[in-house]
């Protein structure tokens, strides 16, 4: 099976543990380590609203807490209320997140709609001047 494929396989399966009470907008991740592992994420909310972690963070601390600091892609997939999946681009805090553990010019951002229907992106197109830790 194609990687991308198996990718969005994996994401489209962790979207089951998302936790929407509020929102009822499921997203899930998964993210490619440089040496192939995919780990997955989904966005777990909160009753205060403000403490919610979107799946991209998840999947991601998820892999730095078991000891990965190097990353090849996250795939990104979601489903509303009615079940329907769209294109579910990663939020500002997400983008910056991941620019402290990828290289922006190489790190890929696929957003799928269906196993056939994805968008790729560089980091670096979508936090385009982002600060990292090269600036410090
Ligand atoms: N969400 C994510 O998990 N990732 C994104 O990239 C965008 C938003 C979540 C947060 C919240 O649980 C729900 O989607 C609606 O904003």
């Amino acid at each position: 099976m194609k990687l991308v494929q198996e990718m969005i396989r994996k994401a489209f399966d962790s979207l089951k543990y998302a936790y929407t009470p509020y929102s009822h907008f499921k997203v899930a991740a998964s993210l490619l380590t440089e040496d192939g592992k995919i780990y997955t994420g989904c966005n777990i909310e909160n009753a205060a609203y403000s403490p919610t972690n979107c799946a991209e963070r998840t999947a991601v601390f998820k892999a730095v807490s078991e000891g990965e600091r190097h990353f090849q892609a996250i795939c990104i997939v979601n489903e509303d209320a009615v079940g329907n999946h769209d294109y579910c681009p990663p939020c500002g805090v997400c983008r910056q997140v991941l620019m402290e553990f990828t290289d922006p010019e190489k790190f890929q951002v696929i957003l799928a709609k269906s196993g056939n229907e994805y968008q790729v992106y560089t980091l670096a197109e979508l936090l385009p001047l982002g600060f990292g830790p090269g600036n410090l």
